[in-house]
């Protein structure tokens, strides 16, 4: 069995780094927040016996050597970069639930026939850039360089902020795995949904992983007095915006399984009485049914362009990223079920809303995800919480399946 306090005294420990005042944890990428939290969980990898190293992605890597060194590694990933404000748990549980299954393998002094790799990936969460999963793309070989030239609120470049946290983003090609050197891959994860807590079950096993599909739209207008421009003499961007957003809000609702969220609105000028000159405002819209999602992405297009026209209003729509939903191994998940089985953990299968680093590797080789209750089904919030019974499960859940899947 896993040594639960140490997992859940190391979870704390974590969540300091890059606390705010609302109690939230804020740490992006390539940040001191960042680094900081890298240093921590290098020193948590040492105490595992893991042999430890950052590749010129970012990615932290704790790695201990199997008995048969030609054999293809076992990987267990997931992040230590935040949302603004979120919670200690998201991404933090995972990383360090694996760094506590290899310390309790070398402390047991078994022996694995695979090596077992420890991943934190860089920048999973999209926070800074608005562009996620960088470092398991990078692993994953499916990163377009191009990419890092995308730049954050105050200009810095993805490549620029690696430069100036001692990574080479030119050599970023090298990061690449081949699919033959990785057995499987495995994700421990808090749900950040209330399944698991409505059936009363302690941890999940992930089928699949519902595709987010990231927008921005800018609708222009003509900013003007607030007071001496009537009504029907207006250009106002900020009604075109209020038409839109419930109008998806209505689409989107028609289709279970299926969700779609304006986390970001800027409003130019932005005076009280200024009728406003732009909005520019994201879209994060997700599906476990890719077909179903293209048809509300070309929906949610019509809309606009309606919209627009009628308030004789200009609009430009980009792409910010667009990942395809994925299936997890049935193979994985059925080893999980077995190891549940052997630990007698009751266990249930459900999808994930949200989105994981284990999506870059559907190309490269099998994955498999266990979910962990979260209290209230919250999270990418600062009263994200799971018990540590509840990660103690989780983790002794991984610790079975990598005993079964690697030896
Ligand atoms: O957005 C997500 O689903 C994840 O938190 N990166
Ligand atoms: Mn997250
Ligand atoms: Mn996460």
């Amino acid at each position: 069995m896993i040594n639960s306090e140490r997992l859940f005294d190391r979870l704390q420990a974590l969540g300091e780094i890059g606390k705010t005042e609302q109690g939230g944890v804020t740490r992006f990428s390539f940040t001191t927040e960042d680094r900081d939290a890298k240093r921590l969980v290098s020193t948590f990898m040492k105490e595992a016996g893991l042999e430890i190293r950052e590749d010129n992605a970012g990615n932290l890597i704790g790695k201990m050597e199997g008995e048969d060194s030609l054999a293809p590694a076992v990987i267990i990933g997931s992040h230590i970069d935040t949302v603004k404000q979120g919670g200690k748990y998201d991404g933090a549980l995972g990383v360090l639930a694996g760094i506590e299954v290899a310390q309790t393998i070398c402390e047991q002094a078994i022996k694995l026939t695979n090596t077992l790799e420890i991943i934190a990936f860089a920048d999973e969460e999209g926070s800074r850039f608005n562009f996620g999963m960088i470092g398991s793309r990078a692993i994953a070989g499916v990163l377009d360089k191009n990419e890092l030239s995308r730049q954050d609120v105050d200009g810095i470049s993805i490549e620029q902020a690696m430069r100036e946290v001692g990574l080479d983003p030119d050599k970023i090609d090298e990061v690449k795995r081949s699919p033959t050197s990785i057995k499987h891959y495995l994700e421990l994860h808090i749900e950040q949904g209330k399944v698991l807590e409505h059936h009363d079950v302690p941890v999940g096993i992930v089928s699949g992983i519902a595709g987010p599909l990231w927008k921005s739209i800018r609708i222009i207008g003509e900013s003007g007095h607030a007071g001496a421009t009537p009504m029907n003499m207006r250009k106002d961007p900020v009604i075109a915006f209020a038409e839109l957003a419930s109008k998806i809000e209505l689409e989107v609702s028609k289709y279970p399984d299926t969700v779609a969220t304006i986390g970001k609105v800027i409003v130019e000028p932005g005076g009280v009485n200024v009728i406003p000159k732009e909005v520019e405002f994201t879209i994060d819209l997700r599906s476990i049914d890719e077909n179903l999602r293209n048809k509300i992405e070309a929906a949610i297009t019509t809309y606009t362009e309606e919209i627009c026209e009628k308030h004789e209003l200009e609009f430009y729509m980009s792409t910010l990223q667009r990942i395809e939903p994925v299936p997890c191994s049935k193979g994985i998940q059925q080893a999980i079920k077995e190891s549940s089985q052997a630990i007698d953990l009751k266990t249930i299968p459900l999808l994930s809303g949200a989105g994981h680093d284990a999506m870059q590797f559907k190309k490269v080789c099998p994955i498999g995800m266990i979910f962990v209750r979260s209290r209230d089904g919250i999270s990418h919030n600062p009263a994200e919480f799971s018990s540590a019974a509840d990660c103690a499960d989780g983790a002794n859940l991984l610790y079975q399946t990598v005993l079964r899947s690697a030896q």
